[in-house]
């Protein structure tokens, strides 16, 4: 008896010191670098229409995060929307500044760091995500607007905060979070008249809707988002801009927590102008005011074959929650 609590003694106490190096390790290891993405040459060329394009998908995708009010420039800022235990994390200035936005930064380290995560030192960038199923073309697009004449992308020399991650973040991004690997081949986009393919593709590429809208950010699948716990069924926790909490909807065709009955012209007037049957939407639901119907309509008729998934999120009121 003696001998086996003697074992058991010494177990926990293997235990404890493994867990304590761990602990050591990912303090000290911090936020992780890795290789260098491995981009094809390629030089972006700028058309206005790409210019055009990627101002709306910078003004849906990026802003949010990048959009600092003060220097009405994507200058960066302390990004207010993660739950505080991630600790503070900041983006990043990404102006034309040479020395602090990305103005030094190629067409492939940017190719790079969009599809997978990695900058150009090497660095993971954590919370920036990475868009990896975005057609080529809707990705030359947003380069071309970063590298373009408009107010927000010219350089300011507001240097971007350094990240100051808590010890759950580096811990994650030490076991689960990992950069993506770079698309094997072209990626390109079905065409607008195929219109649940488009959606499909505006709801994981371009806008990635699934992101947000599904269970938990932890628990999403970016290389097959489809594969994500409880794609599209909302419940995702974040935090509003006043600090309250808020959980994303359910936009699955569940006619009682989700979107089932809903018509095609209150789920464009949600997207397009944030008013939705119950209301304003509120932050951190971004707003698509540059989506074109066309856009609105697709994702519509693709959100229409999705799985149905009962989910009741606090907003559809407390009986719904009751009986979850
Ligand atoms: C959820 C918030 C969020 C969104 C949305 C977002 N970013 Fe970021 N971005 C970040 C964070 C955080 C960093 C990392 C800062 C760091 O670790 O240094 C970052 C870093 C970057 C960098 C690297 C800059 C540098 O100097 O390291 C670029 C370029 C960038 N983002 C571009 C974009 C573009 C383009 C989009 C839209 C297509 C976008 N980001 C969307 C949060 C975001
Ligand atoms: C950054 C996270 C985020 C992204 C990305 C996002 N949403 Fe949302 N969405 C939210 C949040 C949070 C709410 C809840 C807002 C509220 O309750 O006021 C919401 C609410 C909604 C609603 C209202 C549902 C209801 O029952 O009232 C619809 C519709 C919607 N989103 C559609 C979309 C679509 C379509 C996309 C992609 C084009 C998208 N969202 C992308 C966070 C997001």
């Amino acid at each position: 008896m003696k001998k086996v609590l003697r074992m058991l003694g010494l177990l926990l106490a293997g235990v404890v010191f493994l867990g304590a190096c761990a602990a050591t390790f990912v303090q000290v290891r911090g936020i992780p670098s890795y290789d260098k993405p491995q981009v094809a040459a390629q030089k972006i060329v700028a058309t206005p229409a790409r210019i055009a394009h990627g101002q709306k998908i910078v003004n849906a995708m990026c802003a949010d995060c990048h959009l600092n009010k003060q220097t009405g420039a994507l200058t960066g800022k302390l990004l207010t929307e993660l739950p505080p235990e991630f600790g503070k994390l900041y983006s990043a200035n990404i102006t034309q500044d040479k020395q602090h936005g990305i103005g030094a930064w190629s067409d492939e380290e940017l190719v790079g760091l969009l599809r997978t995560g990695i900058g150009r030192d090497g660095r993971f960038r954590v919370v920036m995500p990475n868009f990896v199923h975005m057609s080529d073309e809707d990705v030359a697009s947003v380069i071309s607007y970063l590298h373009s004449t408009d107010s927000q992308v010219q350089p300011n020399a507001t240097p971007s905060h350094e990240q100051e991650p808590s010890f759950l973040a580096k811990a994650l991004v030490n076991t689960v979070m990992k950069p993506l690997p770079m698309p094997a081949g072209a990626v390109l986009a079905p065409e607008p008249t195929d219109a649940v393919a488009y959606g499909r593709y505006l709801v994981i590429g371009r806008y990635k809707c699934y992101d947000c809208h599904s269970k938990d950010f932890k628990t999403n699948n970016h290389l097959e988002p489809e594969q994500s716990e409880g794609y599209l069924a909302g419940g995702a926790a974040m935090t509003m801009p006043d600090g309250s909490s808020i959980v994303t909807r359910n936009l699955t065709p569940d006619p009682e927590t989700g979107l089932g009955d809903w018509t095609e012209a209150q789920f464009v007037q949600a997207v397009r102008y944030g008013q939705s049957p119950h209301g304003p939407l509120r932050a951190p639901m971004p707003k698509f005011t540059l989506m074109d119907e066309t856009e609105a309509k697709a994702i519509y008729a693709y959100l229409r074959t999705v799985p149905v998934l009962k989910n009741a999120t606090p907003e559809d009121g407390a009986a719904a929650v009751a009986t979850r």
